[in-house]
């Protein structure tokens, strides 16, 4: 079955299709893994050049990995075609880690005798519910990396199978696997170094089930979202119509959602905004410099994949509404299909007002009601949870939250110990403090491809004779012109934003055409020295705008192959050649996240912490483009449902 469009989602038969031909080539023989086939987007050219009826040639690439030397396989397969276009060797590099690899890793800790008598010093002795999490091992040129793919691995004590393990963190035991060969290459237990007694395991329980937390409050009345007319938006394949908006919806295994082809209906003609929109890559580093705690830096997207650790989400719990779900196609570490259902939501939520005014004079009133389209999935990575939430809004707004839960990385600490690096989250357990910085790929084409970036901040005047006052303030914009001149960090002070403009195409005031990508939170830049290992490899994290010129080949914000990398790939590495970005095709980068100091309230489940950022248009349009949407027709109250007690006149529908 071939596709419908050249950018459809990858699909199983496709994915077959792929392991069939490699299989065929030899190159899926005894021990081979495969880690990832991804659709090879078309090029914008070839993409332009498309049009309804021509047919659809898809190409993917399958990355295999033959053993345990530090050998890949890429793979350029032609899925209509049925045969290999390209193959190429990798060498010295590590894949994303790998599920089997994971799991066979912790079976390792748990048989070797190092660790089971290190286990036996902290009182351990039944390792049955003993969960072991395998970290990305960075690099910090210890032995054992050299030359392997490894994992570090960490332990905590379950007291059941479906406990919450991260209340008894066992500290100061560290075990360097070998995921090639499955081998414990060394247990290293800092406590019998130091010549100490363990760190003892925390015993207060952490479970957050309806029947672990007490009474649970009986007082919440339904909310019922209810469309009796169904959603506003259509779905054909993986193109979204919604209100103005249109685009494609597209899956990476380690970008998670992608977007695609994004654009807005205005004078008769779908306007593009974006090529392609998604989370490229991100980091979550720790502060505390020890060498228990000190080596924890996760490359989640790039280490883990954003994609790989989506999970299925379910009607009424994750989404309310008129859901709309479409499932992610992967590949499993054996090549064949991997169906996520129902990994991606999308549906409408009412946002409050969009617009309004009172006329004081006349009491004429006018408002109408703002609404969104929500595009989401949600990754579990380990202990953590990232939900990635795109919205497009009714007046060209668009809207990237990221929303972070889950169970923070815990460490075992006495009461009495101090902690300068974590946070005391329960007797026994502290936090470290960490930050979680995620990087957006921002392919901008503003009404075509040939657009600009302008730095804009607002400058308090000098005094003097112009400014008589001392009240004067004004916008200024600054044409970044290469791609050394534009590596910027946010500045709430200044109301800095970047505007990308196409001045090929003015709008009805005669000026160029924009958007402006808006910080809508404060959001701090990576907080490693810049010369640490973490900064070298996470070199995206240093500022939080990037512009470069597009090339395809630049997807990866820390370079294409992060695990264990020794640092400079991706941005730091491309921008180094110092582009022209002036009036070409361009692409920013933006990262943004937070820096979790953290708090008991975190414990033992985090409530969602929120970041992101906002794009907005700025001239694109001649005037609010949220006019035209009618005035809500008026509710009424019914003071039979009015809450006991309150005098309120009832609620209001
Ligand atoms: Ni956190």
């Amino acid at each position: 079955m071939s596709a419908a469009h050249p950018l459809s989602m990858l699909s199983a038969e496709e994915v077959l299709i792929a392991k069939q031909v490699t299989t065929q080539a030899g190159d899926l023989g005894e021990g081979a893994v495969v880690v990832h086939v991804i659709l090879v987007e078309p090029s914008k050219e070839s993409l332009a050049a498309w049009s309804q009826g021509d047919p659809v040639l898809r190409t993917v690439k399958m990355l295999v990995l033959p053993g345990a030397e530090l050998t890949m396989i890429e793979l350029l397969i032609s899925v209509s075609e049925e045969r290999v276009l390209e193959r190429k060797l990798i060498e010295g590099m590590r894949p994303a880690l790998l599920m089997g690899e994971s799991f066979i890793a912790m079976l390792a800790c748990k048989e070797h005798p190092d660790y089971i008598a290190a286990m036996a010093r902290r009182g351990i002795v039944d390792l049955e519910h003993v969960q072991i999490d395998p970290w990305p091992a960075g690099a910090f040129g210890f032995a054992a990396e050299e030359g392997r793919r490894i994992a570090r691995c960490i332990s905590f004590v379950r007291l059941t199978a479906d406990d919450n393990g991260y209340a008894r963190p066992v500290e100061g035991l560290l075990v360097h696997v070998d995921l090639g060969t499955g081998e414990v290459i060394e247990v290293i237990d800092h406590a019998q170094l130091d010549g100490v007694d363990p760190i003892p395991v925390p015993q207060t329980p952490a479970r957050y089930g309806p029947d672990d937390v007490g009474p649970l409050r009986t007082d919440l009345k339904p909310i019922s979202i209810t469309q009796p007319e169904g959603a506003s938006f259509t779905v054909e394949d993986n193109l979204v119509s919604w209100q103005k908006w249109s685009l494609r919806i597209g899956w990476d295994p380690y970008e998670g959602l992608v977007l695609h082809d994004l654009g807005y209906f205005d004078s008769g003609r779908v306007r593009k905004i974006l090529h392609r929109a998604s989370i490229s890559e991100m980091v979550v580093p720790y502060g505390d410099p020890g060498p228990v705690q000190g080596w924890k830096n996760a490359f989640d997207a790039g280490e883990w994949g954003l994609g790989r650790m989506t999970q299925s989400l379910t009607l009424g719990c994750d989404c309310l509404g008129e859901i709309y779900y479409m499932d992610a196609t992967m590949a499993t570490e054996q090549g064949d299909a991997w169906v996520v259902p129902n990994a991606i939501c999308m549906h409408e939520e009412d946002y409050g007002i969009g617009w309004k005014h009172v006329d004081l004079l006349t009491g004429r009133h006018e408002v109408r009601r703002s609404r969104r389209l929500v595009i989401s999935h949600i990754a579990t990575v380990g202990n953590y949870e990232y939900g990635f939430f795109w919205y497009l809004y009714l007046d060209g707004n668009i809207q990237m939250e990221a929303k972070l839960t889950g169970i923070m990385s815990s460490q075992g600490l006495p009461d009495s110990e101090p902690h300068p690096f974590a946070g005391r989250i329960a007797s026994g357990v502290v936090a470290p403090v960490h930050q979680h910085l995620f990087c957006a790929r921002l392919d901008f084409d503003v009404d075509g491809e040939e657009n600009r970036v302008e730095e804009v901040h607002v400058e308090t005047m000098p005094a003097g004779p112009d400014n008589p006052w001392g009240n004067g303030f004004a916008a200024h914009a600054q044409l970044l012109e290469r791609e050394s001149g534009a590596k910027w960090q946010t500045d709430s002070a200044s109301s800095r934003s970047w505007r990308v403009t196409n001045p090929g195409v003015l709008n009805g005031l005669n000026r160029p055409v924009g958007y402006k990508l808006v910080p809508t939170m404060s959001t701090p830049t990576l907080m490693a020295r810049p010369e640490s290992s973490v900064a070298r490899r996470a070199g995206f994290a240093q500022h939080n705008l990037w512009v470069t010129p597009f090339d395809s080949e630049e997807l990866r914000a820390a370079g294409e192959f992060p695990n264990q990398h020794e640092g400079g790939a991706g941005l730091p590495e491309w921008t180094a050649a110092d582009r022209e970005i002036v009036d070409t095709d361009i692409v920013l980068w933006y990262t943004f996240g937070i820096t979790h100091i953290p708090r008991p309230e975190d414990w033992p489940v985090m409530p969602v912490e929120y970041t992101g950022f906002m794009l907005m248009p700025f001239g694109f349009f001649d005037r609010n483009p949220a006019l035209d949407v009618p005035p809500s027709p008026p509710g009424h109250c019914a003071p039979d449902h009015s809450a006991p007690g309150n005098g309120a006149p009832g609620h209001c529908g």
